[in-house]
Formats: structure tokens, sequence, C-alpha cells
């Protein structure tokens, strides 16, 4: 049997069922999954109305397959639902660029998560400090009873951790769970841990127990990817140049640094929300990660250029995302799209999503340094304004096309395009 391949060469020109054949012989994918995309937004009723309060409806994005992806020396089709055009075009097309190279190695942590215990009002704070120290393997095993299913999968608490705080009311004591959350986000199972550990603490310390939560900033759930790109796929020493400019310029500045950022996330948010993460999580993560780098707010990338003049990029960020529990398990459109890559851990979609975080900004980066990026986004921009104008079929690309060559993509120029067109075929 061949090796299935994610460059599938014309993806994009072709039409929606094509699109959907070459899917479910790449993925496996049933008659009934196919019937779950071709619905266009398959949450019923009974679903949406059951993962969250007063459901009026469901609201459905475009869901993308980006092609090109080889990670790990496995291919994929990733899933992307977002509302901004060209991002996947621009995933697929830089994940094409670094294939010859064996495209992305990507790798992650061990999924550990932190729980944060706030202990307040304490009257001393170094003999509370030494006493929960000292009761900490105690405290780990009550944590781990609360979740038996975790630890008979190989995670649970791991280790405690006590930092002093001074804040504008008064010192307090912080108290870290780390826990390896596995395949689940974690989030239940470690606010769970915590919430049980809170009479315990406040025993040991006198003080009083405010807030028991997860900490988003997951610095010990880290996602790394890394790939090199062709100087000559990049289209020369020059496009090597600008890309390394707009990387130093986002490392100087953070009003460039959060839209650098943004482009990264653009591709992360995309497959999160395919596949029913919590994508606000993430975000949050990343970029209180981006804060807490040296020297302020910095990239979540970083590029160098090679001996061979090629260019070299890396990402790491947080990455809490889970297969069990969640949206991921109720959302049949989510579940499809883990089914699609086909991922068996928490940790591979982890390595999957940092590599097209990673593929999303060199692909910005190479366009903004070189032609700009409306030069891409006109056309389907350009669409989009002739739709809302009333263009239907034939017309859209007629409309679409004219403001463009008058470089002029306005819906008052779209709706006369549209007016003159409609006189001269009635
Ligand atoms: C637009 O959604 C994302 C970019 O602005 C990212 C960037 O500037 O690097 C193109």
């Amino acid at each position: 049997m061949s090796k299935k391949t994610s460059a599938i060469s014309g993806f994009y020109r072709l039409s929606i069922p094509e699109r959907l054949d070459k899917l479910r012989e790449f993925a496996n994918l049933t008659d009934e999954d196919i019937a779950t995309l071709e619905t266009f937004g398959a949450l019923d009723a009974a679903t949406a109305d059951r993962m969250i309060e007063n459901v009026v409806g469901s609201y459905a994005f475009p869901l993308g397959m980006a092609t090109n992806f080889q990670i790990n020396g496995q291919d994929y089709l990733i899933p992307m639902a977002l509302e901004e055009p060209s991002v996947v075009a621009a995933a697929s097309n830089a994940a094409g660029m670094t294939r010859e190279q064996g495209g992305f190695t990507a790798s992650t942590t061990d999924p550990v998560m932190i729980g944060q215990i706030q202990v307040a009002d304490i009257p001393d704070l170094k003999v509370a400090q030494k006493s929960i120290l000292e009761q900490k393997e105690n405290l780990l095993r009550v944590a781990n009873a609360q979740d038996p299913v975790l630890v008979k999968f190989g995670g649970g608490a791991r280790d405690l951790q006590v930092r002093r705080l001074d804040t504008m009311m008064g010192p307090m004591l912080i108290v870290h769970l780390l826990v390896d959350a596995r395949d689940a986000m974690g989030a239940n199972a470690v606010n769970t841990m915590c919430e049980m550990l809170a009479p315990l603490l406040e025993d040991l310390t006198k003080g009083k127990v405010y807030l028991r939560i997860l900490s988003n900033l997951a610095v010990n759930r880290l996602a790394r990817a890394e790939a090199t790109f062709p100087v000559k796929a990049l289209g020369g020493a020059k496009a090597v140049e600008g890309i390394l400019k707009a990387y130093a310029f986002a490392q100087a500045d953070p009003y460039r640094c959060a839209t650098h950022n943004k482009g990264i996330m653009n591709g992360i948010d995309a497959v999160l929300l395919a596949t029913g993460q919590d994508f606000r999580a993430v975000e949050a993560g990343a970029h209180t990660y981006a804060a807490t780098r040296e020297g302020g707010y910095q990239s979540l990338t970083h590029y160098e250029k090679t001996a061979e003049g090629d260019l070299h990029g890396s990402i790491e960020l947080p990455m809490a995302v889970g297969l069990v529990g969640g949206a991921t398990r109720t959302h049949p459109v989510a579940r499809l799209c883990v089914k699609i890559l086909g991922v068996k851990t928490a940790n591979e979609l982890a390595q999957i999503i940092a590599s097209v975080g990673l593929a999303q900004n060199l692909a910005a980066l190479r366009a903004l340094s070189q032609e700009g990026i409306q030069k891409g986004h006109m056309k389907l921009h350009a669409r989009n304004v002739a739709v809302a104008a009333g263009a239907f079929d034939d017309e859209v690309d007629q409309v679409a096309q004219k403001m463009i060559t008058e470089k002029r993509v306005r819906f008052d120029r779209a709706q006369e395009i549209l007016a003159e067109l409609r006189k001269k075929t009635t």
C-alpha cells in the first residue's frame, strides 16, 4: 500500500464533493462522517442544549483542510475552523515549502498542568510554608485519591510547591499543585484536586483559602516544533533577509509583536476550534508566556539563517489540549476532526498545533516582507464584497475581477458593476 500523502496538488481547485472524496480516502471516513460534514453545521439541538446554557441555535464557521503537512515523518490533513480568508492557504503553502527537508519536527514536555491555591490571612508564613512542605506526600496522596482514573492512566498529582506572594492585600502563600493530565486538558481534574486540598491547607496554615483554580500559564506543558525552509522555496536570499528583518522588528517592538503573535494564533486557534479545545485557555497561556520571556513581550517563534542560507524556524508555547472530555467528545464535527487527524494522544495534537503556528507565522512574515498580504487577501475579499452586494453564481467572479482590475474593491462599486452587468444581459 502506498504511503498516504497530505500534499494533494490543486486541492483548492476541487469542488467540495471532490475534496470530500479526497478526505474520505485520506482519513478512511465513513458515509456517516461525510454526511456530518455535508450538513455544514452538524450540531443538533439536544447536544447544543447540553453544552451551554440558554441555547437558541448554533453558529457555524467554515471548516477547511490545510494540506502538505508532514510532522515527525507523518502526513496530516489538518482541519482549521475560522472566518478569515487566506489563513488555510498560507499554512498549506508554508508546510509545502519544508516538505523536501522532511517537514516539521515536533515534541512536547509531559502534559503537566498547574493548579493554584491561594492561602491568605496566615498568622506566620514561614511556619505555614514549612508545615505544608512537611505534609507534601500526604497532600499529593489526597489529591490523587480524587482521580483514580487519571492515576490509572499514568497521570496524577506529581509535585507541590509553595510560593510567598506580596500583594496589595498583604502577603499570601500560593500553593502550586503540579498535575500530569495525560490526555485531558486537565481543568476539571486540577480544579477538583485543588478544592479537595483547600481545607487541609487551612488546617496546616491557620489561614484562609480563597481561590482554587488551574493556571493557564502552563509552563510545564510546552509544545515545540521546528522546520527548515529552503531559501529557494522562500523566493531567494532577499526573502530570507526580509523574514529575519520582520522577526527582529517583532522582538524589538511589542506593537509589532502583538500582531506577529496574533498571526501565529490564527493557525493555532483554527485547529483548536476545529478539534473542540478551550482556545481561550491556549490564547491566555500563549500571550502570557510571550510576556514572561526575557526582554519583555517576545515572539513565540524564533528564526535563524542556516550555514546553507536556508531559514530555520522554531516555536515553543504552552499547549493545554485534551482528547477526553469537553467539546472534543460531544461536538460531532470536533470528534470527526480528531478522527481526520488520526491523533491518539493529546501530546500528538499539541505537536500538530505548534507546527501549524510556525507555518502560519512563516507564511505571514514571508508575504509581509515581500508583496504584502493585501494581494492574497484581495481576491477572496473582493468575492465577499460581490456577494454582499447581491451577486450570484457567475456574477460573483465577474464583479470581483472587475473591482480588482480597477483596484477599487468597495461595496458601492460592486453594486454599480452588478447593475451594469445585469443591464447588459437583459
Ligand atoms: C492577520 O490576521 C495576521 C497578520 O497580521 C500576522 C502578521 O502581521 O504577522 C498578517
